[in-house]
């Protein structure tokens, strides 16, 4: 006799269904309670949404490495998710789970965000444990919310573990902090498209721009229309904490010919406003704010400011 077409008694069946309730709510209370590196002992899977941060092993967080080592599949961006990886592999940690990449490039997504969605959904009902490592933090221009929406609407168990956004920790390597008392008081992240136009305030608010490239022109020239003007000072960063890394700062009406000029690529976060001048990659004409001896061309003719 199979367990399926096992018959048993009403009162058995009634006991039996309020026993399998019980273990269903245990289940559950147990898959939500489970922290990184405690994984659950039955055959539930579960999805932790992971920020790797920036693309340095040291600035992944302790609960992101426990969950990364109680793994059985890690699910990686290419931006950030796999740094930090290779990172942790040359630091000696041993990670034994399974690795997906689906390696989104900038502007270029190898595995569409339904299909993500869809996988790691699947593992965790194959009753894996999931990393879904994502570069910076999984809310911040990630798409985190979708993929924790598609997890609770299939009844996965799912739990985020914020990550250091490139918003800020890229600024940082320059030496931009992005609020500073007398300097800027607010600051406001948000992707170079035409929506920037109705961003207010003046240099005292920084503006960092991700994704922020390929229309840099655009938002220079958005930026420079408002209270801001075409001298207020920029710094783009490309490739924080990556082999790439480099820095170049001007001003919104001098920044678009200085990354033709300079070849600047992706990935790259853009920082606008005065906390700019703080950066010591700053030249001295811009930290003074005197831009009449501004040179734009002379930062592109260093080849790595
Ligand atoms: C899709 S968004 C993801 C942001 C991510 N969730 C975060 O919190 O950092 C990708 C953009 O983040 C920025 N970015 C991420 N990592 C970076 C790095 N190491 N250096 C420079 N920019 C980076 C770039 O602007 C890139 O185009």
């Amino acid at each position: 006799m199979t367990g399926l077409d096992r018959r048993v008694p009403a009162s058995e069946s009634r006991r039996s269904a309020r026993t399998s309730q019980k273990s269903a709510e245990n289940l559950r209370a147990r898959r939500e309670s489970a922290k990184p590196g405690e994984p659950t002992s039955d055959a539930a899977g579960k999805v932790w949404l992971v920020g790797a941060g920036p693309g340095d092993a040291g600035l992944l967080t302790i609960k992101g490495l426990r969950a990364l080592e109680a793994a059985d599949v890690i699910v990686a961006d290419r931006l950030g998710a796999r740094a930090v990886l290779d990172g942790l592999a040359a630091d000696g940690v041993t990670l034994r789970a399974e690795l997906v990449d689906v390696g989104k490039l900038p502007g270029h997504h190898a595995v569409p965000q339904d299909a993500i969605n869809a996988l790691i959904v699947q593992l965790a009902h194959d009753g894996k444990t999931v990393v879904r490592l994502k570069g910076g933090d999984p809310y911040v221009f990630g798409r985190g919310g979708e993929e924790l929406h598609a997890c609770q609407e299939a009844g996965v168990a799912v739990e985020v573990v914020p990550g250091i956004t490139s918003a800020i920790s890229v600024p940082a390597i320059a030496g931009i902090p992005l609020t500073h008392r007398g300097v800027a008081t607010a600051f406001t992240v948000a992707t170079a498209h035409e929506q920037i136009a109705s961003l207010s305030g003046g240099r005292d608010h920084t503006v960092v721009l991700l994704m922020g490239i390929a229309t840099l022109a655009n938002s220079a020239i958005i930026l420079a229309r408002g209270e801001r003007g075409g001298d207020c000072p920029v710094a783009v960063v490309e490739d924080g904490f990556g082999p790439r890394q480099r820095v170049t700062v001007g001003t919104l009406s001098t920044i678009a010919h200085q990354a033709a000029a300079r070849g600047i690529r992706s990935p790259a976060v853009v920082v606008v406003g005065d906390v700019v001048r703080l950066s010591p990659y700053a030249p001295a004409e811009l930290a003074t704010l005197d831009l009449s001896l501004y040179d734009p061309l002379a930062s592109a003719r260093s080849p790595r400011a």
